[in-house]
């Protein structure tokens, strides 16, 4: 159950007002604290505290209030009744979602035959967390893996293989198309080296680089070789795609239809396009100007057609606008990429009003900031390359180990692991997602403090108390309340409530910074009162293991929207 809510409301309805509901971080004298007197006191032409005072019996009439008082210039605390919270929190949750949306997610967005870096670590750790919350909050989302699968970058790819390979059949003048191809197989571990050598070379190599836009535009265009060659090397790259979304445990995505699938719809896009007069020719090349009279900013046309008659990036997310349009038709599209990317976005979302594809409201970019090393600059190895992915868990997934073997604990291999996976993901959903952040593997895989090894080891606490225990909790009683057993009730009754202010707010640090609060609370609470000791009165053991049910219960519901593992043991 949503408490705030809950009092929120009952609160307004019983004073036929909007007041603001406030929850003091020091519950001594409540557990909210209410401004309605001082907001209603100049209408009603009383000071605030004379109003508070008739507002009182009111309040206090409402069954759940133990009392309510007054406090400073005219609040009211507000002390729950204990039964009540107990009662509460024994609730199922259940989110019944009165406006359902469709929503498409719009995150990951690999780009094949390179292999993901560091870069693409908050899109899918943040992306997939936004999902399960949606999900959770009753949303109805479908994810995309927009792939990178059709620009430049593939005919610099097939460029450089040409220049490898110049004899491959795939080059020759008649192609023959009934060929077997298995014989070409590029494993991952050199494909993923072509893209990297081949824009080196382009940067200084004029010829090269045209050869590659020709092919690319040639690509684009059907031909028969270079479409060969792209179907070999694409499931390549499309399973490394699929190994890393099961390493960092992030769900499976709905659709992995990128750049390519988009070209399909290139007519009826131009079709849009034409009957509204939106393509102009430039030098050769086909652009939409999306410039208002308003902009104080810049704001250059998007491209449609290059010069050499290529699609570009841009152009093919207008084309997965009208795919999404005709196939889910969502209320809302939310794309997840680096900060980097907000021009393209709005450009693009330009054209989405100007084509009628999607009013501007329903069309949300969220924009990342880099994860910097210690120096402030993008991450790097220790050899100074921008660091992959995979390097990336390895990392942590040394240094987790190094924090294994310090802490004495015997903790296997894939224990050791999936907290390093912890560890790098809670960092992440704990940083502001608009900001830059500094990455430090040995701080992250910590045991102590706002880390994702914290969080999992509070849960694995938990969980050995009810393992231990034989206590049956479904006749557990209140016998009475503690501090610090009211306090986790409270803090756990907080839980529907912040997932929905987090996803309002687009905002994962909401969550983790709450799931850390509450961690906190369930550890005072365990340090404070004990359950299975032998001098603990019957009754009180059957309150407090209800209590370690239910935090269990929430805090793996928790962890499990952040995409992180509970252990067996830790
Ligand atoms: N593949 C792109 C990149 O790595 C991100 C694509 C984001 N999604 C989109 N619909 N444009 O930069």
């Amino acid at each position: 159950m949503n408490l705030y809510k809950f009092v929120s409301n009952s609160i307004n309805e019983k004073l036929g007002f909007d007041a603001n509901l406030e929850t003091p971080k020091n519950r001594e004298f409540g557990d909210f604290a209410t401004n309605a007197a001082m907001v209603m006191a100049k209408s009603a032409g009383k000071n605030p505290r004379e109003l508070a005072g008739d507002l009182l019996p009111k309040i206090s009439e409402l069954d759940f209030v133990e009392n309510a008082s007054i406090a400073g210039p005219g609040f009211i605390n507000i002390k729950i009744k204990d039964n009540f919270i107990w009662e509460s929190a024994d609730k199922k949750i259940e989110i019944k979602n009165p406006n359902p949306l469709t929503i498409d997610m719009d995150y990951g967005a690999y780009n094949v035959a390179k292999s993901l870096h560091i870069g693409h670590l908050r899109t899918s750790i943040v992306g997939d967390t936004f999902n399960r919350i949606a999900k959770f909050l009753g949303h109805n989302t479908i994810s995309y893996n927009h792939i990178g699968d059709w620009g430049r970058s593939m005919g610099l790819v097939i460029a450089w293989i040409k220049k490898l390979h110049p004899d491959w059949p795939f080059f020759q003048d008649k192609f023959n198309s009934k060929l077997d191809y298995s014989k070409y197989y590029i494993p991952v571990q050199e494909l993923d080296t072509y893209y990297p050598s081949a824009a080196e070379l382009a940067k200084t190599d004029e010829e090269f680089m045209e050869q590659a836009r020709v092919i690319t535009a040639e690509l684009q265009k059907g031909h028969a070789g270079y479409n060969a060659l792209y179907n070999v090397f694409i499931p390549v790259s499309l399973k490394a795609m699929e190994d890393v979304i099961k390493k960092i445990n992030i769900m499976p995505f709905d659709n992995t239809l990128g750049e390519r699938n988009a070209a399909k719809y290139i007519e009826p896009v131009e079709k849009i396009l034409r009957e509204k007069h939106l393509l102009e020719k430039s030098d050769g090349a086909e652009i939409i100007v999306v410039k208002k009279d308003s902009d104080t900013a810049p704001m250059p046309p998007v491209m449609f057609y290059n010069s050499r008659g290529a699609v570009p990036y841009d152009a093919t997310d207008i084309m997965a606008l009208y795919y999404r349009k005709i196939t889910d038709n969502p209320d809302k599209i939310i794309y997840l990429t680096d900060s980097r990317q907000k021009l393209h976005f709005e450009q693009l979302f330009r054209v989405a009003e100007l084509t009628n594809l999607f009013p501007t409201e329903n069309l949300e970019h969220i924009g990342y900031g880099t994860i910097n090393g210690a120096d402030g600059k993008p991450f790097k190895t220790r050899d100074g390359n921008a660091a992959g992915l995979n390097d990336i868990i390895e990392m942590v997934n040394n240094a987790a180990r190094v924090r294994v073997l310090e802490s004495g604990k015997k903790i296997n291999n894939e224990i050791t692991e999936s907290i390093a996976l912890a560890a790098l993901k809670f960092n992440d959903l704990m940083h502001d997602l608009r900001s830059d952040y500094i990455f430090d593997p040995e701080s992250v895989t910590s045991f102590e403090g706002r880390t994702g090894p914290y969080i999992l080891y509070t849960a694995v606490r938990l969980n050995s108390v009810l393992k231990k225990s034989n206590v049956k909790t479904n006749n557990s009683k209140l016998v009475e309340l503690s501090k610090d057993e009211r306090n986790l009730l409270i803090g756990l009754l907080d839980f529907e409530r912040t997932v929905q202010v987090a996803f309002d707010n687009r905002a994962t640090d909401i969550l983790a910074n709450y799931v850390y609060d509450l961690c906190q609370l369930v550890n005072t609470f365990y340090h404070n009162c004990p359950i299975l000791r032998d001098d603990v009165d019957e009754q009180i053991r059957a309150q407090r293991m209800k209590i370690v049910q239910i935090a269990f219960n929430t805090l793996s519901t928790v962890i499990d929207l952040m995409g992180l593992k509970i252990p067996n043991e830790m």
